[in-house]
């Protein structure tokens, strides 16, 4: 271990491993060698180790799965119980009704439930379902959805995608319900679904998602949320428990497996019980190391204060951010619900808000903290953790408090390419 052995790697993988790098959708992980880490050793708890040997604390936890921390002994024990039976067997395994049964009580909406193995594919099954139970086609959503082509239809510089699928999916503008109102009245009749995050980097204003629930309802189209961020995480039942709003179906995924790969449908029965109809299916739907950890992790979030404390830990960072951030004279935030935390920085001068959040992320990245700009608390998030990191942001707002007085990311932003593509941004020339 050490940073030679990574940079052999690093080369290894620029010759064979197409999807090494992460996706460019991924913005602020453009890294090339320098302060980022770039490949991962192991995990334990809320901290992850890279190969040259460093040590962070983890924000991002496996891009939120890792909800109950890395390496959780219960979970770690199912699996490995659930291996001598065989990680894939010919017929559906009990697994599958005891998992789908904790989801059953655990989320509001879930009469019924599906496995897939990604957010992409219960996504994709909400869809086609919506679309096969209202005969129609049209999608409105907010949000990130996954890479299948119902969704990246509607991304413009995704290349690879039918020109007749463009005209399928359009975004709507969210805590407006007045947008909403006017894309459905505009496709009277064509809209089949509205697939929404219910909260991202913003929390519903009050009203707005029963207002959606209602407009929904009033047009005949089936309201989806997606839950694959927010399941299990800002409440045990996803934040349809959270905001007291009941989508027809949802998907999770994430948290539902500690890092297992695992996702499912759920929704009112009358819906799930079509999909004979849609043509679903996979060959790993009831891979059960996967659902044996899912029983586990359902069982410690459904018993324990996992959620309680997620909201814990993401409060203590919120204000230790915002503290930091006014101690240096800077308007930053951490915003979104307090188990999934992103940042918002203004423009100052010729500093982009992504100039400076690569800034931030650097310097945090030098006192071994790890983030891509979104805080993700899991349950092992101690307050060591919690210490190194504010110690981190005050360091992190100190050096950016510098680099807005010169009015330039020349001379601090020292790792090429780490979160911003130098050409682009004004404040590196
Ligand atoms: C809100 C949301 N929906 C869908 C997805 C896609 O899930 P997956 O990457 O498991 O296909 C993601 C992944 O990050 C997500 O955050």
């Amino acid at each position: 271990m050490g940073p030679d052995r990574t940079i052999a790697l690093w080369k290894r993988l620029e010759g064979v491993l197409a999807s090494g790098r992460w996706n460019p959708t991924q913005g602020v992980l453009f890294h090339d060698h320098g302060t980022y880490p770039l490949l991962a050793q192991r995990g334990q708890g809320g901290r992850m180790w890279d190969t040259s040997g460093g040590e962070f604390v983890d924000w991002m936890m496996g891009w939120g799965p890792v909800v109950l921390g890395y390496r959780h002994p219960a979970v770690e024990t199912a699996i490995r119980d659930q291996l001598a039976e065989g990680p894939l067997l010919s017929l559906t395994h009990p697994l599958e009704i005891e998992v789908a049964e904790r989801i059953r009580s655990m989320v509001p909406c879930a009469e019924g439930v599906a496995f897939g193995k990604n957010g992409s594919d219960a996504l994709a099954l909400g869809v086609r379902i919506a679309r096969a139970h209202t005969g129609r086609e049209l999608v409105l959503h907010y949000g990130y959805h996954g890479f299948h082509d119902w969704y990246m239809a509607g991304i413009a510089q995704c290349q690879g995608m039918p020109e007749s699928l463009r005209s399928t999916i359009q975004p709507f503008t969210y805590n407006d319900a007045g947008d909403l109102e006017r894309l459905l009245l505009e496709n009277k009749g064509r809209v089949a679904a509205v697939v929404m995050e219910a909260a991202r980097d913003q929390e519903p204003t009050p009203g707005y998602l029963q207002r959606v629930r209602d407009l929904t309802r009033d047009h005949g189209c089936i309201l989806i949320f997606d839950e694959i961020l927010t399941g299990f995480r800002v409440a045990r039942g996803g934040a349809q428990e959270c905001y007291g709003v009941v989508p027809d179906m949802a998907a999770v995924g994430k948290a539902l497996s500690n890092g297992m790969p695992l996702s499912a449908l759920c929704g009112r029965a009358e819906f799930l019980y079509t999909i004979a109809r849609v043509g679903y299916g996979m060959t790993y739907r009831g891979e059960t190391l996967s659902l044996a950890a899912a029983k586990a992790t359902l069982d410690i979030i459904a018993n324990e204060p996992v959620t309680d404390r997620l909201a814990t830990i993401g409060e203590a960072l919120r204000t230790a951010f915002q503290s930091s951030a006014v101690d240096h004279g800077i308007d930053a935030r951490l915003t979104g619900p307090s188990a999934r935390l992103a940042i918002w920085i203004d423009r100052h001068g010729r500093l982009s808000p992504l100039a400076q959040l690569s800034l931030l992320i650097q310097e945090f990245l030098k006192h071994g903290v790890l983030s891509n700009g979104s805080f993700l608390p899991c349950y092992a998030h101690d307050d060591r953790d919690l210490e190194q990191t504010r110690i981190a942001f005050d360091r992190g707002f100190e050096t950016l408090a510098r680099a807005r007085q010169a009015n330039t990311l020349v001379g601090f932003l020292t790792t090429p390419g780490i979160a911003i593509k130098y050409g682009d941004d004004e404040a590196m020339h």
